[in-house]
């Protein structure tokens, strides 16, 4: 090429959760029956969504309107009803101006990430979710700054890492949390939100919380929106139904704006943001003019509820079980539905592979030399045990371990899944 035509961005688009996709279906080629445990989608997984769910899209389908592009932001009505939900809770008032919707929260993560000053920087937790991570160390074209979660601490933030990395970087602009928590399944109570913003207020940055996972929280789980805790600080809560009802496919996702007038440089900001939008017309129509509909039904709470404590009763089966094997810590996760299993730094320095197939073995060895020692074991698990899991160094983080979810809905099929974890990491370990 007479210039190059590589983005500074680019070795920073790292997403493990699906790269590992690729070396577990090869393996299936070579004959090693897999089960994936990489990807946070409950459908995949068995869960069927409730008939009156279903009922309500099936109803949008036959009407035209549904068949229409929406505003650029979003369906008018849908926003306004998102709008009243925060409102009704206490907190920052907003009105349906205030949201945008976009093709999922891939879509807005990206979108948003794409519009930030390059120079400004937003710190997130380490272990750190891949979309968000990646994202914003792409635009940046550095790594992701991180603070950390404290496994010791249940995965709360470390407050004093998070105060003392943004004291001294100035380019950190904004603060960004995942509430609750993936991988880990923390759920951070009121106080510790307010804590971060009261980080933010006092270095005068933004909050962008994304709340993916707010209406699964369980195990005695205490929390609350960043609507509820944000005062008068400038804020972005990341929304979607692609875990709640769940409808991952629909592709639908939303932020809520909060103070957007009180401060210029960042209302200037959302206005970027709808402007790229609008070069894109609008996000997809029919799954936006579901939301009034089924979060307005009486039937939605209980819906919730029902799962939130299904995967309370999960949480506890495997970190019964997994918590068991020396070397192995496992925190209950609160919310989400996601396991961070950690590993004992020295035992997985020296832990014994397990058996597989030569041409899986010759396969496996190139992809994984030089690797961090926790991918190593986890590609091992992957050929030897056929379990498709996702190393915890692909989280942005030097804490050894992998992420499992727990939405195997077959209640035999997990448990299985389980054992077999379990058993091989007690002959690695
Ligand atoms: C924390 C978090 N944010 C965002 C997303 C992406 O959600 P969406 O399907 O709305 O793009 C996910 C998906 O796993 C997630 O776990």
């Amino acid at each position: 090429m007479r210039r190059n035509i590589v983005w500074e961005g680019a070795d920073q688009l790292r997403y493990e959760i699906r790269e590992i996709v690729g070396t577990a279906r090869h393996l299936e080629t070579l004959g090693v029956p897999m089960i994936y445990e990489n990807i946070g989608d409950p459908i995949k997984k068995g869960e069927e969504v409730a008939p009156w769910i279903r009922d309500i899209v099936t109803g949008l389908v036959s009407q035209s309107e549904s068949y229409a592009y929406t505003a650029t932001e979003g369906d008018y009505h849908t926003r306004d009803v998102l709008a009243e939900y925060v409102n009704g809770r206490g907190g920052c008032t907003i009105n349906g101006d205030d949201i945008i919707f976009f093709n999922g929260l891939g879509d807005a993560v990206s979108t948003l990430f794409a519009f930030l000053k390059r120079e400004a920087r937003v710190i997130g937790p380490s272990p750190a979710y891949s979309t968000l991570s990646s994202a914003e160390a792409a635009h940046s074209g550095y790594g992701h700054t991180t603070y950390k979660l404290d496994p010791e601490n249940n995965w709360m933030p470390d407050l004093d890492d998070l105060e003392q990395k943004v004291r001294y970087n100035d380019a950190i602009a904004g603060i960004l949390l995942i509430n609750p928590d993936n991988p880990t399944g923390a759920v951070y109570p009121r106080e510790v939100l307010l804590q971060i913003v009261d980080i933010a207020r006092r270095y005068d940055l933004f909050v962008l919380c994304d709340e993916t996972y707010a209406h699964i929280v369980y195990n005695g789980g205490e929390t609350c929106h960043l609507s509820e805790v944000i005062g008068e600080v400038p804020g972005i809560a990341m929304r979607s139904i692609s875990k709640e009802y769940p409808w991952p496919g629909g592709r639908c996702g939303w932020i809520e704006v909060f103070n957007r007038q009180g401060d210029a440089n960042f209302n200037r900001f959302i206005k970027t943001l709808i402007d790229a939008k609008r070069l894109e017309v609008c996000s997809t129509s029919l799954p936006q003019m579901s939301i009034p509909l089924v979060y307005g039904d009486p039937r939605y709470r209980e819906h919730l509820d029902r799962r939130a404590a299904m995967f309370g009763e999960r949480a506890v089966e495997a970190v019964e079980i997994l918590n068991r094997i020396p070397g192995v810590q496992v925190n209950l996760p609160r919310g989400a539905f996601y396991l961070t299993v950690l590993l004992d730094p020295e035992r997985l320095e020296h832990f014994r592979p397990l058996k597989m197939a030569p041409a899986v073995a010759d396969y496996l060895n190139p992809l994984t030399a030089g690797a961090p020692k926790d991918k190593q074991l986890v590609y091992n698990l992957l050929g030897g045990a056929g379990l498709c899991t996702v190393p915890l160094s692909g989280f942005c983080s030097d804490l050894p371990g992998f992420r499992v979810t727990l939405l195997e809905n077959d209640d035999a099929r997990r448990l299985s899944i389980w054992e077999n974890l379990s058993d091989s990491l007690s002959r690695m370990l």
